[in-house]
């Protein structure tokens, strides 16, 4: 039967600032394609967002292409749901000034992420790298979306957009949807290979695998992931970080849970779990390698999607933002 109710609508993310990893593979990229059928979504390439550090200019375009190619070889699909970069769509940066007007620097202050960024870049804190929270915000107020399907390390970040959305509905009655933050269970957190106290991030190429690396490559990372002294393959994330982090990679590469995991491998060293590990994820990869090749080689096929990517997005986009400007008092364009 045909119905009127809307489905609920879905904004995410990823910075073309480093090559996709597991991390945001697991965290993220992997639930987007499984929310695809049920909800209606919006999956955006953040350029924008990557500006606040410096990038060199050709390897941002490189990878901003190469992420597309990722997005549709992972599995998400241009025709269900709507793939674009953010730069396109010029209402991201308008709404965001806005936004701004209607955010604390108290607010800005608290973020994690600043924090930390402006410690790793210490010789180029920007107000972009400040006000990174409130494009965001702009991002996902703009598309109305309900649920917004990411890694652990950004729910501050969208709780802090749902803090905004709350007071501008509250000035100037109802506009923007309250979104949810949806973090997975299993893959929320990917630790580093080679430092399981940190977050597996891009900029650490050995701690880290990249969906685009080499068996070879991912062989030797999980060959040398830092563990323990003890033997035996248990889930306890404080005493045993490493295990329990390259338990969850295993088990959300091949579906299995924890006990069965834990089941598998009992009585048997860390050697032959690191080498399972790896194993299952070389498979989880080769397709979407190997699919970003292909789709690397269609430029036109790449520029058609992103193009009508860029139109839908910005039908969107263009709705939410006539409707906040009547709401603070600009005049109709
Ligand atoms: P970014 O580009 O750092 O990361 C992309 C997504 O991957 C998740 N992620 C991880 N998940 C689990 N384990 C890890 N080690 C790991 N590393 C990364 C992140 O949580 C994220 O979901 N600010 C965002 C991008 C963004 C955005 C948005 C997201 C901009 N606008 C609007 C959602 C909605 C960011 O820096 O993600």
């Amino acid at each position: 039967m045909e119905s009127n109710v809307r489905k609920k609508r879905i904004f995410s993310g990823i910075q073309p600032s480093g090559e996709l990893t597991l991390g945001s593979y697991m965290g993220a990229i992997k639930n987007w394609v499984a929310l695809q059928d049920e909800y209606d979504c919006v999956y955006c390439i953040v350029d924008l967002h990557a500006i606040t550090v410096r990038q060199n200019p050709a390897d941002l375009r490189r990878r901003a292409m190469e992420q597309l190619a990722q997005y549709i070889a992972c599995g998400l699909d241009p025709e269900k749901s709507i793939l674009f970069i953010q730069s396109h769509v010029p209402q991201h940066a308008e709404l965001s000034w806005i936004l701004g007007c209607y955010t604390q620097f108290g607010e800005l202050s608290r973020m994690t992420q600043f924090k930390q960024k402006s410690q790793q870049h210490a010789d180029n804190i920007t107000a972009g790298l400040f006000t990174y929270p409130v494009l965001m915000a702009a991002d996902i107020l703009l598309y109305q979306a309900d649920l917004v399907p990411v890694g652990e390390d950004q729910k501050q970040h969208v709780e802090l957009c749902r803090d905004i959305a709350q007071r501008f509905n509250g000035v100037y009655s109802e506009t923007f949807v309250l979104p949810e933050p949806f973090i997975p269970k299993m893959g929320a957190r990917i630790m580093s290979l080679g430092n399981p106290m940190n977050k597996m991030s891009k900029s650490d190429p050995e701690g880290c695998v990249y969906l685009l690396d080499r068996p070879e490559d991912i062989r030797r990372k999980f060959k040398r992931a830092v563990t323990d002294s003890e033997t035996s393959v248990r889930f306890d994330k404080e005493a045993k970080p490493g295990i329990s982090n390259l338990l969850t990679i295993y088990c959300a590469s091949t579906g299995k849970t924890v006990e069965e995991a834990e089941a598998e491998f009992a009585g048997q060293g860390y050697g032959a779990f690191k080498t399972a590990v790896g194993d299952a994820v070389i498979e989880l990869m080769r397709p979407v390698r190997e699919e970003t090749e292909r789709l690397l080689a269609d430029k036109a096929y790449l520029e058609s999607v992103y193009r009508e990517g860029a139109r839908r997005a910005q039908y969107l986009a263009g709705k939410t933002l006539a409707k906040v400007h009547r709401k603070v008092g600009f005049i109709a364009r």
